[in-house]
């Protein structure tokens, strides 16, 4: 019996896709707890690429049953798509999904919303991915969401949108067109109803059942650490919370069920959207991890910021998540560049600083210190070797962290994985 969760440790898109695809070979269930289609994960099967949003990047190996649970904000026309996209290529999905009945909905009013409060001079400019998701949870927590069991009962779910338009009705009336209404919503829903009813289920029943005889259960976080609502950069940070700690709420299972704790990062930083970034970078070397890395974000197709390995970072967001042992990505993107930096402090007017900060302002304005390593030659790291120089720079993340590094992916597909 496991029961592991695969959390991001820096601002997103880690590879988590890739991975949890690759470790669910031997999982029996394969669980997202919280986010929604703001997440893009990427797998690559052979000469084949699938990005999943919402659907647990698991449901490529045929045996494995995959769920959403209660903490995912699901916006159905999304979840529909993706479904109908997967069908199409042969995948049987409706067999082997299911969808938590206390999951809540994103509306199209959630993505308006997005857009409105992403346009207000009131309010910093986040740079969200436009999926409705601060404005779903904000619903959720501000109980007037509407939820995947509230589409089986119609009779009360008017009322409901009524409820949620009428919270937003000030708002709503600064958009550039009319909003959608309650009977165009209910409309929806209908729709909504109609494709997914059969899939919406207690899954906590279910993923506590099969954790009690005893099956494997991987926990799939989206996002990293570092946009955690909580613990992130706020506000430049999601609405959930995206750390290890938010997979037994987000699923409706005990804190006590969780087995070990998977944190991935890449082998450098990338972030999307506004927000501090300490070791980012301009230049020849951005160019180089931009291209090499293909850093456009997958669900939004927007270049994404690059720059060095940040191991304050990484050590903050592995102790908020409790990490046992460490997944290492994309380190063949570094393979071709003549020295490598990590950053080991930052620098500030007033002083050294090794822990990453609590003062947001401190992260705009610090240097970076770093401790150089030199490079490899281009390709060395592809046929599941690992030269010297890449060696000496993981030993330094794992010994710096304290933590085993289990896995180091060096490319997209599966058998790009070195198993240390
Ligand atoms: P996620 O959101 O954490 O699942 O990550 P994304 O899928 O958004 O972004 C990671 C990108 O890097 C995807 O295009 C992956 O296919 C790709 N990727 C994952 N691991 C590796 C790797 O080891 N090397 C390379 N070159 N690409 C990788
Ligand atoms: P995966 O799971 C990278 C970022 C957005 C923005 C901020 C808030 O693929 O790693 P939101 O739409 O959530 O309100 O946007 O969070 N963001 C991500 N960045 N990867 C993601 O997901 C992200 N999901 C949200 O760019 O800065
Ligand atoms: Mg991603």
């Amino acid at each position: 019996m496991s029961v592991r969760v695969v959390v991001g440790l820096q601002w997103g898109d880690e590879g988590k896709g890739k991975v949890v695809d690759y470790l669910a070979r031997d999982a029996d269930y394969i669980v997202r707890y919280q986010g929604g289609a703001n997440a893009g994960h990427t797998v690559k099967v052979e000469d084949r690429i699938y990005v999943f949003h919402l659907i647990p990047s698991g449901i490529l190996h045929p045996s494995g049953i995959c769920v959403i649970g209660n903490g995912v904000v699901v916006d159905p026309e999304s979840l529909v798509e993706e479904i109908a996209g997967l069908e199409s290529q042969g995948i049987d999905v409706c067999g082997r999904l299911r969808i938590s009945h206390a999951a809540h909905l994103v509306l199209p009013v959630h993505r308006l919303l997005d857009q409105l409060y992403e346009s207000s001079r009131d309010a910093p400019r986040i740079g969200t991915t436009g999926r409705g998701i601060g404005p779903a949870y904000s619903d959720k927590a501000g109980r007037v969401g509407i939820r995947m069991v509230d589409l089986l009962d119609e009779k009360s779910l008017e009322a409901k949108l009524t409820a949620l338009l009428g919270r937003h009705r000030a708002v709503l009336a600064g958009a550039p067109n009319s909003p959608p209404g309650v009977s165009d919503l209910l409309q929806l829903c209908r729709g909504y109803h109609e494709r997914l009813a059969p899939l919406i289920s207690d899954v906590s029943a279910i993923i506590n059942r099969a954790i009690d005889q005893g099956k494997s259960v991987l926990l799939e976080g989206a996002q990293g650490a570092h946009l955690d609502v909580d613990h992130g950069t706020y506000p430049y940070v999601t609405s959930s919370s995206t750390v290890a700690g938010g997979a037994p709420p987000g699923c409706g299972i005990g804190p006590a069920r969780i087995t070990g704790v998977i944190g991935i990062a890449k082998a450098y930083t990338t972030r999307v959207g506004e927000g501090p970034f300490p070791t980012e970078l301009e230049g020849p070397e951005a160019r180089h991890l931009k291209e090499k890395g293909r850093e456009f974000g997958a669900t939004t197709g927007r270049p994404r910021r690059c720059g060095w390995f940040d191991l304050l970072a990484v050590r903050r967001s592995a102790m908020i998540n409790g990490v046992s042992e460490l997944v290492i990505t994309k380190i063949d993107v570094l393979d071709g560049l003549p020295s490598l930096k990590i950053c080991v402090g930052y620098r500030t007017g007033d002083g050294l600083r090794e822990q990453f900060p609590m003062e947001p302002w401190f992260l705009q304005d610090c240097q970076p210190l770093y401790r150089e390593f030199d490079g490899w030659g281009p390709g060395e790291t592809s046929g599941g070797r690992l030269p010297s120089n890449a060696r000496k720079y993981l030993d330094f993340i794992s010994g710096e962290l304290d933590i085993p590094i289990r896995l180091v992916s060096a490319g997209m597909g599966r058998a790009d994985v070195i198993i240390l």
